[in-house]
């Protein structure tokens, strides 16, 4: 039973923060340290949003993009989270790596990525994922998987021999980070915690109880 399950966490490591400055730091070592690692979709994040009736949404998408400020990933621009974004700008975010021992949440502010950058990213893609992002009107009703896949042949068809072009519909979202929380775990659910959050212009770090 779900009840009964209990991980006991060893040693996520201690989260040292050299510079608060450079707030995505860790982050980027730790999604390193996942890749090193072998974990399956070690990029893997859940994207909180909010729809305009106030509802809270998430789901996983891919991390595509980090700098020292802000993360992105892509998606479908009329998708229901593309549209929680327009009208609501904040976005939460969690990574968690259970083999590491590590979580780190982040909230930030979300707005669309170049379509310069957008196409750059677009063109780097397998062909396959570039015929299904063209393809898919993502999370719009659909009546049947076999219609899926007839409309994934018709664009195969189309495109036969041609490049397939940047769709409209497609983009990405960047977030530009205000608040990021490091987590560790350790033995007897004595885990780390270190926020580093931006107030007025300087990164305030502090820690908190598990
Ligand atoms: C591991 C994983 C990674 C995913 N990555 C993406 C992604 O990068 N972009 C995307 O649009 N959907 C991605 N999805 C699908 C989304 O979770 C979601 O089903 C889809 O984007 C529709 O969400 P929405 O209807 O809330 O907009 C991923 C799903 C999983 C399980």
């Amino acid at each position: 039973m779900v009840r009964d399950i209990r991980v006991d966490y060893r040693d996520g490591g201690p989260i040292v923060i050299t510079n608060a400055n450079k707030p995505l730091s860790i982050l980027k070592d730790w999604i390193k340290e996942a890749i090193d690692n072998n974990l399956i979709e070690a990029n893997a994040m859940c994207i909180s949003t909010v729809s305009q009736d106030g509802t809270p949404r998430s789901r996983m998408v891919l991390l595509k993009h980090i700098t020292d400020s802000e993360i992105g990933f892509f998606t479908n621009l009329e998708s229901d989270k593309a549209t929680d974004i327009k009208n609501n700008e904040n976005v939460a975010v969690t990574f968690f790596w259970p083999s590491l021992e590590k979580q780190v949440r982040i909230l930030g502010k979300a707005s669309e990525i170049s379509r310069e950058q957008t196409l750059e990213y677009h063109n780097s893609r397998p062909r396959l994922s570039q015929i299904a992002a063209y393809t898919s009107t993502q999370s719009k009703e659909l009546d049947s998987i076999t219609t899926l896949d007839d409309e994934f042949r018709k664009t195969e068809e189309k495109f036969e021999n041609q490049k397939i072009p940047l769709p409209d519909h497609w983009g990405g979202y960047k977030i530009l980070v205000h608040s990021i929380e490091y987590w560790s775990g350790r033995p007897s659910r004595l885990h780390e915690r270190v926020s580093l959050k931006l107030q007025n212009n300087n990164w305030i770090e502090k820690r908190l109880y598990p």
